[in-house]
Parts: C-alpha cells; structure tokens; sequence
C-alpha cells in the first residue's frame, strides 16, 4: 500500500507525451503573440529583440573586456580576437564572489562591486587605467532599444538589488566606473546570456543559431527573421531574439501540469507567480521541488521511517550538484546514502536511499522534458520561418545543470526528437563561457561604429 501511494504521487510529476505536445503547442503559441504588436504586451514569455544580426564570421578581431553576470560565478574576462582564418582567441579570466548583501543590497552598492572588480582585474592583467570597449553578459530579461542600452524589466534568480528595474544597467556600470575614477569604458554592449552563448559557439559552427542555459536559471534564444519581429522597423535579414522563456507560465499556462510541490516551490521564492516554467526545470528550483516530495513523503510516514529532520525543513539544502551525483550511475546505493548523511539526513534503510534517487530521477525527467519541448517549439519555429521540410540546425548550449546531470541532456534530446521530428539539432556545448561571444558581439558593433564615423 505504501508503494501504491509513493507512486501515486509521483505520477503527478510524470508526463504524457500527449502533455508535452501541449506544452510545445502552448509554447510556440506565446512566442508568435511575444513577436507580434498587438499582442506582445500580454505575454508571459518576451521576445526580446537583443541587436544582434548575424552568427560570427571570424572577421571579428580587437581587445575586449567582458563581464559575466547572472550565472552561478560572476566573471571579468579579457578577450583577445585574431582575425581571419585561424579564429584565435586568447581569454584571460577572474571570478569573483559577489556577497549574497550586495546582490540583495542597493543598486548602486551592486555595480560599484562590479567597478572594483574590473579595476582588480585590469592591475591582475597589468592593465590599470586602460579604455575598452566590454561585452556585458547580463543575464536577466532586458528591454532593449540599442545594443549599448538595456532596461532591466525584473530580477530573476536570487538578485533582487533595488533601484535597479526600469533602469539602464549600462549607465548602472558606467555610473559605478565614473565614481572609480581609475580607468574608462569606451563602449558597453548588453548581452544575455544564452546569446553570448550562441555566439560563442557560432564562432566554431556556423550552423549554431540558437542558445541554450540549462543552470541556475533556463533561457533560449535564436535567429528571427526580421519581419516577423514586429516590434522592430525594417524586415531585412534576421535578428536573434532571447525568448525568456523562464516566464512562460506566469499566465497560468502551465497550470494544469503544475503539482503542489510546484505551488509550494514558487509561494517561498523571492519572486511567487514568476518564472514557472524556470521554476520547474533549472538548477535553483530542481532541489528544493525534490525536497518537498521527500518532506510530504516524510510526513505522510511513506520515508524516513516518518521521523522529519530539521536539515530536511531547511531551505536549498539541495543543490545542483547533489542532484547530479545522486543519479550518476556509477554510484552504488551505500555511495547514495552517504551523499544524504553527508546532507545531514539519516537514511535508516536502504529503501530510503533508493525512494530518494527516484525522486530525483523523476524531478529531472520532467524539467529535461519540459525544456525539450519548448526547444522543440523554438526549432520548428526556425524550420517554419525557413519553408523547410527538414531543418538542420546545432544549438549552443551552457549551464551547470546540463553540464554535470548524467541524464538531463540525453532525456531532453529524446523529446525534442520525438515533438520536432522534422529537426535535425546538433548540440554543441560551451567551453569558454559566454564572455568570448560578448565580445564577439561588441568587435562587430565597435567596427559598425568605426566605419559609420
Ligand atoms: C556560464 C556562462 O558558463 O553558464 C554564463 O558564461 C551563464 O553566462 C552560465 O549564465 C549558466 O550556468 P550556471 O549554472 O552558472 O547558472
Ligand atoms: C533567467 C534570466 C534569463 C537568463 C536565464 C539563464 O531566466 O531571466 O535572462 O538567460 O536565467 O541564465
């Protein structure tokens, strides 16, 4: 009977493949009314234009600085780019920490971290008081009308600095960098991650027309044609378009595949009714979804013996990396159980351990499942865009979630496989982060300039 009931509410968080057409189906619904101008002010999911017109061509070249923001480690990068053929890149990186004060504190206490960062990175490099163009990876939904301008329109993930929303985070940095006084910008361009992502790995295929984060937060973007991005003037070419589309289901469009743990997981985030989808497939949520199925199952006497722990109360003990390794499949079920003791969870029997890696096995399936479904909407989309019968396309792809979990990928391959059977998608990951992309980004943009002057 205790089986029958464990597997009961499991099935809640398993879905159909009929639920998962729906989920693609409702996707590619909210990205057409995201691009359209009658409509695109009620959707959940964004369409944001982001100024980028073309994959690279290796003709990119010059000295960059960038700065990674929004992931699980902030980043100051300086980029070197070759030209031509050989597609040389030389990157030198710092990570810093960024206390948890200060990314909940002021806006402006924020960006003046991000100025002293910079500034230690350019004495690291021997560079004090040099003037570069910097490609601003940012990871978080911004309203852009220009590559060098980005309005924050909300914080997503664990930010939450004030004064900052309705603001342009360029003139935030450049603010921040005037009051340093040790050294300038000469060119700031804004770039979310899953472009930086694209391309970054664009610049090894050129077929790389979409960028994919599977890691603290999830996000896609790719290339739209120009005319179907009705917000923009002019229907030449094409432009890539972040999708945001950790927002989808903020109106209620995945409500019915949504289980209480879900509902439970959203209530005690710092941003409730926002990024549902987000909230059910990446890193900063996967944990905490797994553990309010082992604290109901507790409850209800199903695990544990029914003797709840304070630790297992305790918000984010999992993390991604838990996740990871509890389901890699090298490990025994003695190996499990001392990951959970190590978590400060007794396991009395050896059920408990292998109850546990079924949780998390499920939680899993169903975010690599969701998130092939809106990536099999985003790829049909392309194909559509294009008349084709058949697409082929590489999709660049970053975030520790992806990188680490054992199965994610693979499960998340097999559904797109199965919802855009007409889509023929190479995965392509990213070794050097999205810095080298942004400044790839800010190279075509600071030459735009140089040839318009
Ligand atoms: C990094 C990118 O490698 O992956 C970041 O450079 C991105 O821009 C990050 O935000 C996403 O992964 P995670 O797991 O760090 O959130
Ligand atoms: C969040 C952000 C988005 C970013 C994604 C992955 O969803 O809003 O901009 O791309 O996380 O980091």
């Amino acid at each position: 009977a205790q089986h029958a009931e464990r597997q009961r509410i499991l099935d809640t968080l398993r879905l159909s493949r009929e639920q998962l057409l729906e989920v693609k189906r409702r996707m590619s619904e909210e990205m057409k009314r995201g691009l359209s101008k009658q409509t695109h002010e009620q959707t959940s999911v964004k369409m944001l234009p982001t100024f980028v017109r073309s994959t690279p061509d290796g003709t990119e070249c010059g000295e960059f600085l960038a700065l990674d923001l929004g992931g699980s480690s902030f980043r100051v990068l300086l980029v070197r780019l070759r030209k031509e053929k050989t597609h040389k890149v030389e990157m030198h990186q710092k990570i810093y920490s960024i206390p948890q004060d200060t990314m909940q504190g002021t806006g402006e206490e924020l960006f003046d971290h991000i100025a002293c960062c910079i500034s230690d990175f350019l004495e690291y490099m021997g560079m004090r008081g040099a003037s570069l163009p910097l490609g601003f990876t940012f990871s978080f939904p911004c309203h852009q009308k220009k590559l060098d301008e980005g309005i924050l329109l909300r914080w997503t993930k664990g930010f939450k600095a004030t004064d900052c929303v309705g603001k342009d985070v360029v003139t935030l940095l450049k603010e921040a960098v005037r009051r340093k006084q040790e050294f300038d910008l000469s060119f700031v361009a804004v770039v979310n991650d899953t472009v930086g992502t694209m391309m970054t790995c664009g610049h090894a295929d050129p077929r790389c027309e979409v960028g994919l984060i599977v890691g603290t937060g999830t996000n896609a973007c790719y290339m739209e044609e120009m005319h179907n991005v009705e917000m923009m003037e002019g229907n030449e070419g094409r432009m890539c378009v972040n999708v945001e589309w950790g927002a989808f289901g903020d109106n209620g469009e995945l409500d019915e595949f949504c289980t209480e743990f879900d509902r439970t997981v959203d209530e005690s985030s710092n941003n409730p009714g926002k990024q549902r989808y987000e909230k059910m497939i990446s890193g900063m949520y996967l944990g905490e979804i797994v553990r309010n199925v082992l604290v109901d199952f507790t409850e209800k006497g199903l695990l544990f013996r029914g003797k709840m722990s304070e630790r297992l109360k305790s918000w984010g003990i999992f993390e991604t990396k838990f996740l990871s390794q509890i389901e890699s499949d090298r490990l025994a079920m003695r190996q499990v159980r001392s990951i959970l003791q190590h978590l400060g969870l007794t396991v009395t029997t050896c059920d408990d351990s292998v109850l546990v890696k079924e949780v998390c096995a499920v939680v899993a399936r169903r975010a690599a499942q969701l998130c092939g479904a809106g990536l099999a909407a985003v790829v049909d989309k392309i194909r559509q865009n294009r008349n084709l019968n058949q697409l082929s396309v590489t999709v660049g792809v970053d975030g520790t979630l992806y990188k680490t979990h054992p199965h994610f990928s693979s499960i998340m391959q097999e559904t797109l496989q199965d919802l855009a059977p007409q889509c023929d998608v190479t995965f392509l990951k990213s070794e050097d982060g999205s810095g080298k992309g942004a400044a790839l980004i800010t190279a075509v943009a600071c030459r735009v300039q140089r040839e318009g002057q």
